[in-house]
């Protein structure tokens, strides 16, 4: 028994880790990234995807998110550094292409497979990428079973 506890504890660490994205502090992100939706954890997409979204901000999924070039640059860098290609295997598309929406990754699509498109669309979501109406500790990192909560 024992000898076995030091594996259980390194697991359930790991386990905690998995579903955790806690968002890594940074003002900027927050001011301007939070405002029209919740900040989306830089975790969730790769590098390769953050720059291609932050190079076409006023073209950003049909609103205009444009920054001056020295709030674009601080926010690209904080986005990049804590991208995390690891955790969602690849975000491009089939054409090699960087994928802009954590929604339309592989690892959102098998994690979300279980749910119809028609309760995406349900009025008290409206869209996949509304996260917090179901992860209702989404804001804090947390999308854990426990915290969610699919509204009617
Ligand atoms: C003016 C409003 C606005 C601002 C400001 C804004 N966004 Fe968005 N963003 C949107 C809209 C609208 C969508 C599409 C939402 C949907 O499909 O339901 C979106 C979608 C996204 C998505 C894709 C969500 C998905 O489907 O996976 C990401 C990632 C994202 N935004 C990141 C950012 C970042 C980073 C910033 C700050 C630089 C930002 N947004 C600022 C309006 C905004
Ligand atoms: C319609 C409700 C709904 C919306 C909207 C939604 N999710 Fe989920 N999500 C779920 C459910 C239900 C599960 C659990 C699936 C399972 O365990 O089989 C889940 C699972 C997850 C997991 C895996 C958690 C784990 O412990 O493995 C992550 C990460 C996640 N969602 C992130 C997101 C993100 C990011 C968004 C927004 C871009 C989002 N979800 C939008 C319902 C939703």
């Amino acid at each position: 028994m024992k000898k076995l506890l030091p594996a259980t504890l390194l697991l359930v660490a790991l386990s905690a880790q998995a579903d955790s994205y806690r968002l890594p502090k940074n003002p900027a992100f927050e001011e301007e990234c939070a405002s029209c939706h919740m900040a989306f954890p830089p975790q969730m997409l790769h590098a390769d995807s953050w720059r291609a979204m932050m190079g076409d901000l006023p073209r950003h999924f049909g609103s205009d998110a444009s920054l001056d070039e020295k709030r674009r640059v601080a926010i690209t860098d904080f986005l990049v550094a804590n991208a995390n290609g690891r955790k969602t295997g690849t975000t491009r598309d089939a054409a090699g292409k960087p994928l802009l929406r954590i929604t339309e990754t592989e690892r959102f699509k098998r994690k979300h497979r279980e749910i119809a498109a028609a309760t995406f669309r349900r009025a008290s979501i409206k869209s996949p990428a509304n996260c917090t109406a179901c992860h209702r500790q989404a804001a804090a990192g947390d999308y854990s079973e426990r915290s969610i909560n699919i509204p009617k």
